[in-house]
């Protein structure tokens, strides 16, 4: 079978379907910084909304998306301090699902839904404290969470009407503490999340996931969530911002296709691209699980999703394995081996991969350096077939949409 050919739409339904060469519609692209990954996204985005696929930005932290969003008559959702807020309470797209539907369809979506958020609290007050939630403590979440449910419009509660409850211990959060009827021992249970979950409302975070939903995310365009405003060196609002945005992204999707199963709405299918994925990773230790999870409740069919960073060493258990296929650019030696384990490497690819992150020369007669050696190569892995190495060419319109380089350029 002629492999080059078959992935020239790399990660297309012609791809999955046709040619069934890939067991999932997962790409992890791997490579050093500015070698050119982020643009290879520019490219898939414009060639599968060609085949009508929709491509979901969930969280773009340098806005270097954006234009091509635009460009595709999509939506920008901006968030930060100041601007925008994702409440990560807001169940609203799944209960306005679940409103629609019935039966298990009805109740996978409902569960998924408790599942999702919980997952983000969790992930939350671990990147706030650093320190792992408790299955107590997840209990006591869970009971609270049904309650809120119960109590409040979807889309409603936010992280302040959670800690209420806490405070309040009404019998179903009581319960699950084993506190019986005294006082002292649910407080014991309770106040290490309460306080956590206060710190959240308080802090730099608070101001983004702790109010309500100001733009609800709309699946019918091309969407960006643009996170720029966050600032790279705020690495735990970051972490944050994008699993909120990973969060709320994949609810809406599974949403959308629940609706789609059940012949409520045309099928849709999806490209979901979580770029700077080891920003979320170098956060904390717990986030590969958190990850996991987030990527696990999400329905494989009719969606595609791309996973980007520049080093496998915090992508641990299963998360890099579930990737149908690998798109490597340069990577420093030290990546072989943990890429290896996923997709085998001979000697010439191990060789290729570590010359194209060669450093770039210094160009005396422009004052600067020269482009990188590896920029635009990448090799194109399936499981344990031989690679496909390709020079990724940029169009005049591809460079114009995606040019991190030109705040650089201009000076
Ligand atoms: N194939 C390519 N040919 C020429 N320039 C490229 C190519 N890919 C990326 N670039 C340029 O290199 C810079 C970094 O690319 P980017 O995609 O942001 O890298 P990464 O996401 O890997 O850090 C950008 O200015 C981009 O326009
Ligand atoms: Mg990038």
């Amino acid at each position: 079978m002629a492999v080059g050919r078959r992935v020239r739409y790399p990660i297309g339904r012609r791809a999955v379907t046709r040619a069934a060469l890939l067991s999932a519609p997962t790409v992890l692209i791997l490579g050093r910084p500015g070698l050119g990954k982020s643009s290879l996204i520019t490219r898939m985005c414009v060639g599968l909304a060609g085949f009508g696929v929709t491509p979901i930005i969930l969280g773009d932290l340098k806005g270097e998306h954006v234009a091509l969003v635009e460009a595709l008559n999509g939506n920008v959702v901006r968030l930060g301090r100041g601007k925008g807020s994702l409440n990560v309470l807001d169940q609203g797209v799944s209960m306005a699902a679940a409103a629609r539907l019935t039966g298990q369809a009805r109740q996978h979506l409902l569960a998924d839904s408790l599942g999702r958020r919980l997952n983000m609290l969790g992930a939350l007050v671990e990147l706030n404290r650093r320190s792992a939630v408790t299955d107590l403590e997840e209990a006591v979440l869970v009971a609270a969470l049904r309650l809120l449910d119960e109590r409040h419009k979807p889309g409603d509660a936010v992280i302040a009407d959670l800690i209420a409850v806490l405070e309040e211990g009404p019998d179903p959060v009581r319960r699950v503490t084993l506190s019986r009827d005294r006082d002292d021992r649910y407080r014991e249970a309770v106040d290490p999340i309460e306080a956590s979950l206060l710190a959240l409302t308080d802090g730099a975070l608070g101001d983004v996931f702790a109010r309500k939903t100001t733009v609800p995310i709309d699946l019918t365009r091309p969407l960006c969530v643009e996170l720029a405003s966050i600032g790279e060196s705020d690495t735990k609002l970051a972490a944050a911002a994008l699993l909120a945005t990973w969060t709320a992204g994949f609810a809406s999707v599974d949403a959308r296709h629940a609706l789609a199963d059940a012949g409520l709405e045309e099928p849709a299918n999806f490209f979901c691209v979580l770029d700077e994925l080891w920003r979320v990773l170098q956060a904390s230790e717990h986030m590969a699980s958190r990850v996991r999870a987030l990527t696990r409740l999400n329905r494989q069919s009719g969606t595609s999703l791309a996973m980007v960073t520049h080093s496998l060493a915090d992508l641990s258990g299963g998360l890099a394995e579930r990737a149908g296929y690998v798109v490597a650019f340069g990577v420093p030696s030290s990546e072989l081996d943990a890429l290896e384990t996923i997709v085998g490497l001979s000697q010439k690819e191990r060789a290729l991969l570590v010359g194209w992150a060669s450093p770039p020369t210094f160009n005396v007669e422009l004052g600067r350096e020269s482009d990188p050696p590896g920029r635009g190569k990448a090799l194109i892995k399936i499981a344990q077939r031989p690679g496909v190495a390709v020079d990724i060419q940029l169009t005049r319109a591809e460079k114009d949409l995606h040019n991190t380089n030109r705040r650089w350029e201009m000076t």
